[in-house]
């Protein structure tokens, strides 16, 4: 079975305004790179090399200006796809269906970077049977994010922007399907904000018993919002200045 790569690089990034009014969000510089390339390197340097980028509005052209064929990443294929109106994170995974085909995924949202490379959990996922694997990681404001609560080492319920999180565990954007995902997609209904929630993909997954997850070492961070976008410019500054005095 094969591994294909998605990054969602939609929405409107009305976190953003005005910096997001005649752009799209992830074009936008984080340190010395637009933020798209982040989460393309990401899956690249885990070996993925056919990945589909979800985008839409009207700036959806400036991605094919910028990336073109992905050769600059070393892929194999670039391919992209548009998303017609805010219909969520999960509707955007639903339109790499005939790009997926039979193969398992890794769903990166377009606004995340970590620190370290995703390479061992790509791998632990292909040695998993099926199922879902997410990634997740200790933050002081999980109320932003997915949380997820363990309980005996298992993913036991994740909740979206809790106001009172019962863990400080975000569920990050980085995700890994087997194609059954796109099933589960197909029977979602959208939540109260009207979009196809990521979440309730992956509450799919743990009502199956079918989701893994491990918790990812180094710094992550989305850059969604001014202070994140603000933090994760300093983050990847740091560490490169870093990899500098190193040599790496
Ligand atoms: C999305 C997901 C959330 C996840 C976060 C990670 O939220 O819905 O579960 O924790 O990404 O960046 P958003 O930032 O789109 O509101």
């Amino acid at each position: 079975m094969g591994l294909k790569g998605v990054v969602l690089a939609g929405g409107t990034g009305s976190r953003l305004r005005p910096l997001t009014r005649v752009t799209n969000k992830h074009l936008l510089p984080v340190y010395d790179r637009p933020m798209v390339f982040y989460p393309l390197r990401m899956l690249a340097e885990a070996g993925i090399t056919e990945i589909m980028v979800v985008t839409g509005g009207e700036c959806a052209g400036e991605f094919i200006g910028l990336l073109g064929n992905g050769e600059e990443f070393g892929l194999e294929r670039l391919a992209y796809a548009y998303q017609d109106g805010p219909g969520g994170i999960a509707e955007a995974l639903g339109l790499t269906r005939d790009f997926v085909a039979d193969d398992d995924v890794v769903v990166v949202l377009g606004d995340n970077l970590l620190e370290r490379p995703i390479a061992g959990a790509v791998q632990r996922f292909r040695e998993q049977d099926c199922g879902a694997r997410v990634l997740l990681k200790q933050v002081p404001d999980p109320e932003r994010f997915g949380v997820a609560e363990l309980d005996d080492g298992r993913i036991v319920r994740i909740v979206e922007k809790p106001t009172e999180p019962r863990s400080d565990l975000a569920v990050t954007g980085i995700y890994m399907y087997d194609h059954s995902v796109f099933d589960i997609v197909d029977d979602l209904e959208p939540s109260a904000r009207g979009e196809l929630e990521i979440t309730d993909v992956n509450t799919a997954f743990l009502a199956r018993g079918e989701l893994e997850h491990e918790v990812v070492e180094g710094w992550w961070t989305d850059a969604g919002t001014f202070e994140s976008l603000f933090h994760a410019g300093q983050l990847v500054r740091d560490s490169r200045l870093g990899d500098a005095e190193t040599g790496a």
